[in-house]
């Protein structure tokens, strides 16, 4: 971890949500690229466990807990990165309210409160991050931001609209941010996860449901974090440095075919 030759070498990232599930993942492969990380979460407990494991391969980072719906713990994370590692060159957001999934129903039927809880965290957690790392990385003269969106985005799952909403509203932001800072060398690309096996989706998904979501993927195979995070670790890098607003799929094809697929293959077998 942290070798010269790292892709992310003398950068510093804050990855939200990073206790978890993708965040982990890309906050782990970020150290190995070199990167010093600031693991953000609200549970300090699991942000000190992706920080472990960084230490023990020898990379650097720091667990902070924080609220990214809070503005002032937001603040207070992007005061610690920058007073311990110099700067945020790469701001990740990966964190995402998943106590409201059986709540989140038929808009109809759902509280306000279920919407405010979901848009707080995965859509004005963006902007918060955004808003107090985009001085420094407009002092420092650029930066890349990334932030999580799903294709639930547009593709409806029939309930958890305020999620659906919330991940669509990134995808404005994350335009917005684009345009707004791509002069002064700042980046902002989401990132649009299909079915990624995480902590969260084991607890969301039966195995029956899992079994149909494999149907849908074009691979052998569900995703991972690390899928993810390898997408990630590009959009951070130079290696991507024009690729400005835009929307990376990782979802092994789930959004590729056209409905009638599995109707025809059903068909075909019979
Ligand atoms: N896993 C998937 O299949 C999938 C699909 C599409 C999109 N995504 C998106 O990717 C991101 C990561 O997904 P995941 O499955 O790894 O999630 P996860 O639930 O495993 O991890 C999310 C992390 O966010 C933290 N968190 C929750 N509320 C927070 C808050 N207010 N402030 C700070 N941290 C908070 C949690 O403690 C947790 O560690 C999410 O934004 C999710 O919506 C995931």
């Amino acid at each position: 971890m942290g070798s010269a030759a790292g892709r992310l070498t003398g950068k510093s990232a804050l990855v939200t949500g990073a206790g978890s599930g993708i965040g982990a993942a890309t906050a782990e492969v970020f150290a190995r690229e070199g990167a010093k990380v600031l693991v953000v979460d609200v549970d300090k407990s699991k942000a000190s466990v992706t920080v472990d494991r960084i230490r023990e391969e020898g990379g650097v980072a720091e667990p902070f807990a924080a609220d990214v719906s809070d503005e002032d713990q937001v603040a207070g994370a992007v005061e610690f990165a920058v007073e311990r590692f110099g700067g945020v060159d790469v701001l990740q957001n990966y964190a995402s309210e998943r106590s409201l999934v059986a709540e989140d129903v038929f808009v109809a039927e759902a509280d306000l409160s279920v919407w405010l809880g979901q848009l707080r965290v995965d859509l004005l957690g963006c902007v918060l991050t955004a808003k107090h790392v985009l001085p420094h990385m407009v002092r420092a003269g650029g930066g890349s931001i990334t932030n999580a969106s799903s294709l639930a985005a547009w593709l409806s799952l029939e309930g958890r609209p305020a999620y659906a909403t919330a991940k669509a509203g990134v995808i404005g932001l994350s335009k917005s941010l684009a345009v707004e800072y791509g002069k002064q060398g700042i980046r902002c690309n989401v990132l649009a996860p299909g079915h990624i096996v995480s902590p969260a989706t084991e607890k969301m998904f039966s195995a029956a449901q899992t079994e149909v979501l494999l149907d849908h993927v074009a691979t052998p195979r569900l995703g991972r974090p690390d899928d993810v995070a390898m997408a990630a670790l590009f959009l951070a890098s130079p290696e991507s440095s024009f690729i400005n607003g835009q929307v990376l799929v990782v979802d092994g094809g789930m959004s590729a075919y056209a409905p009638m697929v599995p109707s025809f293959r059903r068909l075909a077998a019979q």
